[in-house]
């Protein structure tokens, strides 16, 4: 049987790694998966994850199964941590979360969810998007469909015309919106955006589904929640897709969750009912030891101060790293515009190079970031600065 098989590419964010790790350049630079890294080029450990993994192997007494829902106190914890603690949809009872297996996995859950709940939906997400959205929602069998999002050639957002999409979609389909932090574009809405994004989606009548996978990265925990806020604020549905692995820095111990805002207290029962079904067909019950993790932070004063430090820590460093680079790349004489990196969120811009010069850095440079240009901004470091923007300048 396995003989009918085509090899599959490499993956074109993760295939990255591979190549680097296998680089021997002494200058070689990894600006390829979205992971935060600090000035050493190394991905840490949080301190307040250090602090919560010797709390909890001390408390810790069993490993019996969890079940579907995962960590009700973790689910209840990320549940305000997204919507904020006294939300008008918390206080009516109409959010459900399950616990699991990274933002992917979050995905996954509700891709089969949706289909659950129409078979047919399409799937409308932003041109363009996180590569691995795609594969995944089709291969729970949803249509993709995009909405124009990114203007390549102006850096800017693509605004009228993404409203204009937006209002022939209708309600039996699905739209994904990042809720910050834009993956790959790093171009967010801005709360005004918001606000005419929420209010066609009420008109409308579809279902939003927001990504948020970059949660405190762009401006702040409770800023960058504010499309997520408002939307389940104004509309009947909405489904939530959160990942802990890079604000808490969990990547490997893979953990998000996913959430589903209903009309009311009932309709959220029977919704979770599905969920816990699609859930328990997919991977039965998730992994339990970032969960007990995050909850142990958000779940302890101190802790979450500590963990909010951390955050912010990183967040500075990867808005500084993007001024630097705009700075370096003017002091190598490069005439070309490239400030708008530094007014972009999060941990990805376009660097707005093609594919050949992308090729290009990385077989004589030995510079790795995704075909598309997509570069992860926290690979960038002063020590590797200079020799990226001189690499940069050569090949332009
Ligand atoms: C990325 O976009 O680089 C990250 O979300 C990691 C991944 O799984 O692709």
């Amino acid at each position: 049987m396995f003989k009918t098989l085509t090899a599959m590419p490499a993956d074109p964010i993760l295939g990255l790694l591979t190549q680097y790790r296998q680089d021997n350049h002494s200058q070689k630079i990894d600006l390829g998966v979205g992971v935060y890294k600090d000035p050493a080029g190394h991905t840490p450990i949080l301190e307040c994850v250090k602090t919560a993994e010797k709390m909890r192997t001390e408390t810790e007494t069993t490993k019996v199964y969890i079940g579907p829902t995962g960590s009700e106190s973790f689910n209840q914890l990320m549940s305000e941590l997204a919507f904020g603690q006294s939300h008008t949809a918390l206080l009516a009872d109409r959010i459900r979360t399950v616990s699991t297996p990274g933002g992917t996995g979050a995905l996954r859950v509700a891709a089969e969810f949706i289909k659950s709940c129409n078979p047919n939906a399409v799937i409308w997400v932003s041109d363009p998007t996180w590569a691995n959205h795609t594969g995944l929602f089709e291969a729970a069998g949803l249509t993709v469909k995009t909405y124009p999002y990114y203007d390549y050639d102006t850096k800017t957002l693509k605004f009228d015309q993404m409203v204009d999409a937006l209002k022939q979609i209708n309600k039996d389909d699905v739209v994904l919106l990042h809720a910050c932090c834009h993956n790959p574009s790093g171009m967010d809405l801005t709360q005004s955006q918001w606000d005419e994004v929420i209010s066609i989606t009420a008109q409308q009548g579809f279902t939003p589904l927001i990504d948020m996978a970059y949660q405190g990265f762009g401006d702040g925990v409770d800023e960058d929640a504010y499309g997520v806020r408002q939307m389940a604020a104004a509309v009947e549905e909405m489904i939530l897709c959160s990942s802990c692995s890079k604000n808490f820095g969990l990547y490997r111990e893979r953990i998000g969750a996913c959430t589903i805002v209903a009309d009311n207290s009932q309709a959220a029962n029977v919704a979770f009912s599905v969920l816990l079904y699609v859930v328990r067909c997919i991977y039965s019950m998730p992994p339990a030891h970032g969960a007990a993790l995050v909850e142990t932070i958000l779940g302890n004063p101190e802790l979450k101060q500590a963990w909010l430090n951390e955050l912010t820590v990183m967040r500075d460093r990867i808005n500084g790293n993007r001024q630097m680079l705009v700075s370096k790349l003017i002091e190598n004489g490069v005439e070309q515009d490239f400030s708008f990196i530094a007014k972009q969120k999060g941990m990805f811009s376009f660097l707005g190079i093609n594919p050949e010069q992308v090729e290009t850095l990385k077989q004589q440079h030995s510079i790795y970031m995704v075909g598309s240009s997509r570069m992860s901004i926290a690979g960038i470091s002063e020590a590797n600065v200079d020799y990226l923007a001189k690499s940069i300048a050569t090949i332009l």
